[in-house]
Formats: C-alpha cells, structure tokens, sequence
C-alpha cells in the first residue's frame, strides 16, 4: 500500500505543475489563482498552442505559390521578412514555433489574439505593434501558412521582395 502511494502523489504533483485543466478529480487543496488572468483577460497558457509544430505536418505544395502571393499582395510583407527582421517579428522559423492553429488565429483574428492569447500579447509586449486584420479567408490563411512552412523546410530565408 505504501509503495502505490508516493508515484500516485507524484502523479497528482505532475498533473497540478503541467496547468492541465481539463477533468479535475476534485482534489482542490491548491488554490486555482495562477489561472485567474491578472488584467484584460489573457488566458495563462494558449489555448491554441498544443500539438504538433505546424512545421512537423506535411507541406500542400500546391498551395506554396499562392501562398508567397499572398504574402505580398496582402500586405504582410511591408512588416514582415525572412531571416530579417523589420519592424515586427522576423518569420524565419516560426512554423518551427507555432502550431498551424495559433497562426491561423493570428492571421485571422489578431485583434482578439493580442487580448487573450498570452503568445500573441506577449509578441505584442515585445514589439510595441499591433498587427492589423489584413482581411484573409480562413482558406487565405492556410494558404499563407502553406509557404511559411515551405519557406522554413527549404531552410534558407525566402526571396521576398
Ligand atoms: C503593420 C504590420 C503587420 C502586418 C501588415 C502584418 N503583421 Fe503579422 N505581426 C505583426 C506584429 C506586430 C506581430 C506580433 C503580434 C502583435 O503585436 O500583434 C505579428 C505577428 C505575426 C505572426 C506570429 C509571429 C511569431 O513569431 O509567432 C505571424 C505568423 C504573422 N504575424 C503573420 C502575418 C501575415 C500572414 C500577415 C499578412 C496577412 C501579417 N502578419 C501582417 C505585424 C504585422
């Protein structure tokens, strides 16, 4: 009986440390206040972060040349580049960072991310910047993260000029 105790304790420790929020057991000895957002509702942990790297997914090479187009006519080239980096974050890599969910709310809604995702208001922090909504479809901007992860497997910082 002593022996199944303390790995199972153990367990419990992990379990607390790890932030998991989901299925509580109903152990409640240790109050839940890190989780509670401090100010303007940034959750703790992003809720779009978990899983595989978007760059461990397999790239839609059909989709890269519309994607690099899009990059530019959308406007996210005037602010963003490859291996450089301009007035906001340098994108070499950050398929390597990312899942392909956060950066399709990025994309899509960064108005809301930058409030409530502590990734997106943490890049927000950090380059003083608010990135605009450039208007894309949920399909546009899968599109877009199509070439992010061409650009990053190629491993050298894409031409975009
Ligand atoms: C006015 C400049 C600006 C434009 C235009 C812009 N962004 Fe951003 N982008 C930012 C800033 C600043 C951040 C950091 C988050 C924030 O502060 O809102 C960011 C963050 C990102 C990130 C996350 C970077 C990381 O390191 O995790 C991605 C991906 C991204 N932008 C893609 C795009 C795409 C795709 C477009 C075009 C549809 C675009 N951005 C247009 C300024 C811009």
């Amino acid at each position: 009986m002593k022996r199944l105790a303390f790995p199972l304790l153990a367990l419990v420790a992990l379990y607390a440390l790890a932030g998991c929020s989901g299925g509580g057991s109903g152990a409640s000895s240790t109050p839940a206040a890190s989780a509670t957002p401090a100010s303007g509702g940034v959750a703790a942990t992003s809720q779009y972060d978990s899983g595989p790297r978007a760059a461990d997914t397999p790239v839609d090479a059909s989709k890269v040349d519309e994607g690099k187009n899009l990059f530019q006519t959308k406007g996210c080239s005037a602010c963003h580049a490859f291996g450089r980096r301009l007035s906001c974050p340098d994108l070499a890599g950050v398929t390597h960072r990312r899942t392909t969910a956060w950066m399709e709310q990025q994309i899509l809604h960064p108005d809301v991310m930058v409030k409530t995702d502590p990734i997106s208001h943490g890049l927000f922090a950090q380059y003083a910047l608010q990135m605009p909504n450039q208007g894309l479809t949920p399909e546009q901007a899968r599109t877009v993260i199509e070439f992010f992860k061409q650009t990053d497997l190629a491993g050298a910082p894409a031409a975009t000029k």
